[in-house]
């Protein structure tokens, strides 16, 4: 049996690990921290990089508990003196002559390791294995990581190909929290999707992740809705994008919508919008309009006081089911899970 951590966006620990439950079978979980879940499973780690939602996964070498070694160094020297933990990451490599790094990271940080502390474990690491140190180009990680808990771990990082924040256009969403905005919609092949602030597509792209019956996406600037259609048109993704106004959606029909999962303009790059609680009211007013019966928004804001305040004092035809206080690119926001009473 394998042990496994995922690490994921702060304060949705609680989600992803409901995420990891339904995208695979036989999972025990035996430690979850804010943004980390540990877990085993029989499960090959080919299979396990293929969860979605998460940042990271790593197959762990080895773990410790907080007291059983004291620093980053104290982990790396274990590495160093413990034959066992370079020989099961041997056995994980098999005879494949990957490029590999080794990374440290200190409560959430990634840190440097002093260099004859490095080199000394990657000499360890390539004795009698086919792996090369490539430190710029690695297409395979070993970390150690000190996490502020106080737990420590030694693993393979099983994500290497994950999106960097440079292959995202600008306000687009990471792939991970857009999962868990869709997975939050709970969704099904017979869904109506709306995204009415569509921007770079990040959420509409996510959602064809899943099955659904039909996709719809816009946004106010021609130049997005241009790049959208291409990019839906070049991955042959059945998603119908047009230009429009999510304060006024003239062209969706009463009652038409399953589901609006959105991430609606937070107003500090924006300033066009105006008064944002008016913005906000009003935005609400038009999701009950397009919405069937006991339809679903999903919603990620920057603007939580704003939101909060409406649900509680203005927006009665929302009831709310889940919350989630998450952390965006270090900004504080939150996921709403709102049913149309
Ligand atoms: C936070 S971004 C959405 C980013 C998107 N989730 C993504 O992953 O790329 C908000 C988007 O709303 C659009 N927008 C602002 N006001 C709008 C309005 N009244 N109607 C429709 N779109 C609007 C902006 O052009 C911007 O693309």
């Amino acid at each position: 049996m394998n042990t496994y951590i995922s690490t994921c966006v702060s304060g949705a620990t609680e989600v992803v690990k409901e995420i990891i439950s339904a995208s695979v079978s036989d999972v025990r979980f035996v430690l979850d921290l804010d943004g980390l879940i540990m877990y085993r499973s029989n499960l090959d780690p080919s299979i396990i990089k293929q969860i979605r939602g998460v940042n990271n996964s790593f197959l762990v070498v080895r773990s410790f508990k907080p007291g059983e070694v004291a620093a980053i160094e104290d982990l790396v020297n274990k590495g160093i003196r413990d034959f066992s933990i370079v020989k099961e990451i041997h056995e994980y490599y098999g005879k494949k002559r990957s490029r590999v790094r080794v990374m440290a990271s200190v409560g959430n940080k990634t840190v440097a390791l002093a260099r004859p502390l490095l080199e000394k474990f990657e000499s360890k690491l390539i004795q009698r294995s086919e792996l090369k140190i490539d430190r710029r180009l690695a297409e395979t990680e070993v970390w150690f990581v000190v996490r502020n808990e106080g737990m420590k771990f030694i693993g393979i990082r099983l994500t290497m190909s994950r999106v960097d924040e440079k292959d995202l256009q600008p306000g687009q969403l990471r792939p991970e929290i857009a999962h868990i905005l869709c997975f939050l919609s709970h969704p099904n092949v017979d869904d109506i999707v709306l995204d009415p602030f569509a921007g770079a597509g990040g959420l509409i792209f996510e959602r064809t992740n899943f099955k659904y019956k039909e996709i719809l996406a816009l946004d106010n600037k021609q130049e997005l809705v241009d790049k959208l259609t291409l990019k839906a048109k070049k991955q042959n993704k059945k998603i119908r994008v047009f230009r429009g106004d999510a304060l006024h959606l003239i062209e969706i029909e009463n009652s038409s919508i399953d589901k609006i999962i959105t991430d609606p303009p937070w107003g500090m790059f924006d300033t066009s919008l105006g008064d944002l609680k008016a913005f906000y009211e009003q935005m609400f007013v038009e999701f009950d309009r397009v919405l069937k019966q006991n339809g679903l928004v999903v919603l990620l804001s920057g603007q939580k006081e704003v939101v909060d305040e409406l649900l509680r004092l203005k927006v009665d035809r929302f009831k709310l089911i889940r919350r989630y206080d998450i952390l965006v690119s270090g900004k504080k926001s939150a996921i709403y899970v709102l049913s149309k009473r």
